[in-house]
């Protein structure tokens, strides 16, 4: 407690909890100009668009409210300076009796009704989609990662490949906890419950590569929970898709055949599946195609031949608390793992 003759003191607290906040507003925009962070206000769907809308609508009335109640303030300070203490203007109190209930009551009670009325409007419309799906995918939020099944057998993670201009309907379950599904700029967000069939459609206008991050708090890796969008004209993605339904590839080079071996016979096979080898754990990604994906860890880091050895060797150290321990192998082992892994495309 801060008593006796610093009482007066207070400036400094103040001036750095103003300090603080301006430091966190600040950060959070300019973070969000950050190339890869996505944004509501950048929509590449018609689905987007209209949460963009909502969300400047309710911007635009936030502001005006804003800036009504700091100028009311503002001139109550302004006029009150100006009057002795025994000076009561008894006409002025009754009108502000009314001023509060039309203000306080009537006005605010509108603008929620507005604003509570407007949403309700776009999620009606954001609930189904434009037309019937054709095409239907799995998405299982994991601890911490994002499992991507499609109706052909084609199971990969953190990816999702979708058609550009079709509706694709994504159900939502979860392995573990409570997971959500959220890419800013093509749908509102969803969350996985385990136990309940959750599903949301988005399509996406244009290709491009959409950045989604669970938005539900759910243990140590939550910030590391990101998955993309990649959406691809209609023949790529056919090609994409029965490419990724294919069996993994044979080993062409020595050092990949020796790494196959090492992996068949390793405890790797406990947790991940290769599909075309005797691999069919079902703890960890599938990977199968694991060369053709981007990024390692759920978006933790892009994949090179020394991120995924690093990780391999230990993800403790990339991604503590997760699932997959550190490396029993060899060092020899474990390049040649790397090596087979790296001809995964
Ligand atoms: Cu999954 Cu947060």
């Amino acid at each position: 407690m801060n008593v006796g003759p610093g009482a007066g003191k207070r400036q400094p607290a103040l001036t750095s909890v103003a300090g603080r906040f301006t430091l966190v507003v600040v950060s959070l925009s300019l973070s969000a100009c950050a190339e890869d962070a996505p944004s509501i206000l950048q929509p590449a769907s018609d689905a987007a668009v209209r949460i963009e809308r909502l969300w400047w609508v309710v911007f635009w009335i936030s502001a005006v409210a804003v800036v009504v109640v700091v100028g009311l303030i503002v001139a109550a300070a302004i006029r009150g300076r100006s009057r002795s203490d025994d000076e009561v203007d008894r006409s002025r109190v009754r009108w502000g009796d009314r001023f509060i209930v039309v203000a306080g009551l009537w006005v605010t009670g509108g603008i929620l009704a507005t604003t509570f009325l407007l949403s309700l409007r776009e999620m009606n419309a954001l609930s189904s989609p434009p037309e019937e799906p054709r095409l239907s995918i799995e998405v299982v939020a994991h601890n911490w990662w994002w499992e991507v099944r499609y109706p052909n057998g084609a199971v990969t993670a953190n990816e999702i490949h979708v058609p550009v201009g079709d509706p694709v309907e994504v159900r939502l379950p979860s392995a573990d906890v409570i997971h959500s599904f959220w890419v800013p700029q093509l749908q509102v967000k969803k969350d996985h419950i385990p136990g309940m069939d959750n599903s949301l459609w988005l399509v996406a206008d244009a290709p491009g590569r959409y950045r989604g991050q669970c938005a539900e708090y759910c243990g140590l890796q939550h910030a590391n929970m990101v998955f993309y969008v990649v959406a691809q004209p209609r023949d790529d993605f056919s090609a994409w898709l029965a490419h990724e339904a294919s069996p993994a590839n044979e080993p062409t080079t020595l050092a990949a055949r020796r790494g196959r071996d090492v992996f068949l016979g390793s405890s790797c096979i406990g947790c991940h599946t290769m599909r075309g080898t005797g691999a069919v754990g079902d703890l960890g990604p599938d990977l199968t195609h694991l060369a053709a994906r981007e990024t390692i860890g759920a978006g933790l880091m892009p994949l090179t031949r020394e991120n995924l050895r690093d990780f391999v060797a230990n993800p403790q150290d990339d991604k503590p608390g997760v699932t997959m321990p550190p490396t029993e192998l060899s060092e020899e082992e474990l390049e040649a793992v790397v090596d087979y892994l790296m001809q995964l495309e």
